[in-house]
This record gives C-alpha cells, sequence and structure tokens, in this order.
C-alpha cells in the first residue's frame, strides 16, 4: 500500500500544527534534571527543544494528533503512551507495553494473526483493537474509529516506518493468555495463575522494584491515588494480583510480555508496592 506526501516543510502553517502536536506528551520524565521527576502521562506540558518534528503532510499531522491524545478514548491513555513513534518526544525512559510502531506498515500480520491482507489498513494495523480493550473508545473493533482517523493513522504509521530502530518483520507476541478483549471475556485462568505464581516464587528485591516501577506502572498509577488506574492500595488485593495483572493486562491495563518486562522485573516491581504500602 502506498500513501502519498506533499512534502510541507515550508509550510508554516503545518510546522505550527506538528508543533502543537508535540505539545501531547511529557518527553522525559526523569532525566531533564539531576533529581528524577515525577512521571507524568497528561498533555498540558509542551516539549521543548527535543529535535525538530518530520515535516509530513496533513492526513499524516492528523494522525499524529490521535497518536498523542489522551482524550480519544475513555481512559486517558494516548497510543503514545504504550508505543513510540521513534520520535525524540517518545525517546523517554518509559518502559512500554508495545512494540514500536515504526515499521510496523511492512508487517502482513499483526496481533499475532488477528489482522492480515486487506484487514490491516482497514484496522489502523490493528489500532482498531487498542482503542476497543485499551482505550475503551467503544466495544466494537469494526466501528471504533471512523474511516477518516484510520486513514489518518495509516498515513502517520507510514510516515514514521523510517524512524529510528524499525521492527519491519512480524511480531510474535509472546503472551501468556490470549488477551481479554472485553472485560467479561475470559482468559486462561490456569495459564495467568500458574504464570503469576512462578513470580511470586521468585526472590525479590524491592530496591531493585523501584526503577522500573517509576518507568512503567507510575504513569498509570499512584498508591493512594486514582490516576488511569486505580490506587494500588485499592487495586493489589494481593502480590499474585499484581503479578498476574501485569502477565496478563487486566481490563484497560495492558499486558507486558517477557521480553519487556522479565519475571525478575515484575516480582521486584510488587516487593516494592508491597514495601510502599507497608505490607
Ligand atoms: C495501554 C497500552 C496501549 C495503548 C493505549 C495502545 N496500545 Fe497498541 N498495543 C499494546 C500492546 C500491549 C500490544 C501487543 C503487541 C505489542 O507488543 O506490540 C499492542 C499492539 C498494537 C499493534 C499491533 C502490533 C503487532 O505487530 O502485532 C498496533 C498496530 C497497535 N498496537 C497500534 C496502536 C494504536 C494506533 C493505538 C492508539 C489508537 C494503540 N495501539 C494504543 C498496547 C497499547
Ligand atoms: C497504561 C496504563 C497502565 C500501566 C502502565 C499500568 N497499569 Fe495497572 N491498571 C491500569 C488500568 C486502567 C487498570 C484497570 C483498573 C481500573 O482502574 O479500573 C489497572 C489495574 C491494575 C491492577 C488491578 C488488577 C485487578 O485485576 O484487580 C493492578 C494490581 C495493577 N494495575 C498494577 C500495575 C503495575 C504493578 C504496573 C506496572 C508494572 C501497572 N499496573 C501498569 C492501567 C495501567
Amino acid at each position: 500500500m502506498k500513501y502519498s506526501f506533499k512534502p510541507l516543510l515550508f509550510s508554516i502553517a503545518s510546522l505550527i500544527l506538528l508543533a502543537s502536536c508535540n505539545k501531547r506528551e511529557d518527553a522525559s520524565p526523569s532525566t531533564m534534571s539531576g533529581t528524577p521527576q515525577p512521571p507524568r502521562i497528561d498533555t498540558s506540558h509542551p516539549v521543548i527543544g527535543e529535535g525538530k518534528p518530520l515535516p509530513i503532510a496533513a492526513l499524516a499531522a492528523a494522525g499524529q494528533k490521535i497518536f498523542y491524545s489522551t482524550t480519544y478514548g475513555k481512559i486517558k491513555d494516548a497510543c503514545a503512551s504504550c508505543h513510540t513513534d521513534g520520535l525524540p518526544t517518545t525517546k523517554d525512559t518509559r518502559i512500554r507495553s508495545g512494540h514500536t510502531l515504526v515499521g510496523v506498515t511492512n508487517r502482513t500480520t499483526t496481533w499475532n494473526g488477528q489482522f492480515k491482507g486487506d484487514a490491516l489498513a482497514k484496522n489502523a494495523f490493528g489500532g482498531t483493537m487498542c482503542a476497543v480493550m485499551y482505550l475503551h473508545k467503544s466495544d466494537a473493533i469494526a466501528t471504533v474509529m471512523s474511516k477518516g482517523d484510520i486513514d489518518a493513522l495509516n498515513a502517520y504509521l507510514e510516515a514514521i516506518k523510517n524512524n529510528p530502530d524499525a521492527i519491519t518483520g512480524n511480531i510474535k507476541i509472546k503472551w501468556v493468555t490470549k488477551p481479554a478483549l472485553h472485560e467479561d471475556d475470559k482468559i486462561d485462568e490456569k495459564a495467568a495463575n500458574s504464570a503469576a505464581k512462578a513470580i511470586m516464587m521468585l526472590p525479590a528485591d524491592p530496591a531493585a522494584g523501584k526503577d522500573t516501577y517509576d518507568r512503567t506502572c507510575a504513569y498509570c498509577h499512584s498508591m493512594t491515588e486514582k490516576k488511569v488506574g486505580l490506587p494500588l492500595n485499592k487495586g493489589m488485593e494481593t502480590p499474585q494480583i499484581g503479578a498476574r495483572s501485569v502477565r496478563c493486562g487486566s481490563a484497560a491495563m495492558p499486558f507486558y510480555t517477557k521480553d519487556i518486562l522479565t519475571d525478575q522485573q515484575i516480582a521486584d516491581v510488587i516487593a516494592y508496592i508491597q514495601q510502599q504500602l507497608g505490607k
């Protein structure tokens, strides 16, 4: 599939548009000064002096806007919270649950075979699944995004395909359980519980867990306050529930496969949360 882009490098209007798009997500929560900044996922903090936005056409610019929007669905979360686009805006210290979307337009299948052929472009390469499962934009993959939004996202994904660290081949997502698209969908309980048990058997180090927590969970959770997800003093009834939800996901919470978080990292994060909760 081909998208054509008129270079708009010299169009002041598009540069203003792109500059305002880049305000959509705070760039680097913990590396900007000596003392770590509290991680944020809100949209109100501009990215300053972090490199120039790409010159891309208006359709792609509209797609970029969706990519960075934390108000696209009901959950205050953006594609950029969980995927990078290879731009400096997403070159932060965050550990994202999803792989890079740089190069995704070269894939012939996504979501472990759920989307292939024509379905790829009709679903923003599988972004519709994320819009239902994670953004809670609506319940149905087929209608969750308008055709215009899908075209815009496809144009953006095409425009970023040569950004750094592309994955151009198909990804085998090594999930423990097939994720639940809707909250009531059943997942493989046995597999989920045994994965959580294996994690809980590891000797864990809360100090080591702090860094992973800051880079992974803190964007969406606090110990005591509601953020994107619920406060962990209420949400993590048992360490095993914590380990299970990290590995397998839970409602709008994404799953983390082993290539993104190892069993040891999850064990350490859970130990850190337990310590912070005084348990
Ligand atoms: C809460 C986290 C989260 C959000 C928000 C999210 N995704 Fe995803 N996405 C994932 C996870 C986890 C996967 C599983 C596969 C992976 O590791 O990339 C995935 C997979 C995908 C894939 C398929 C990758 C493949 O090759 O199988 C695409 C395409 C995608 N997301 C696009 C989007 C788009 C576009 C948006 C915004 C509309 C979005 N995602 C929002 C977490 C998220
Ligand atoms: C992209 C946002 C996001 C990230 C990152 C995230 N969570 Fe969540 N988490 C959620 C959402 C949304 C829920 C759903 C619960 C709710 O708020 O209604 C949730 C639920 C949970 C629950 C309750 C699960 C249940 O089934 O009762 C736990 C425990 C939890 N998260 C722990 C973590 C830990 C630990 C991390 C880091 C490794 C993490 N989360 C990272 C968004 C996130």
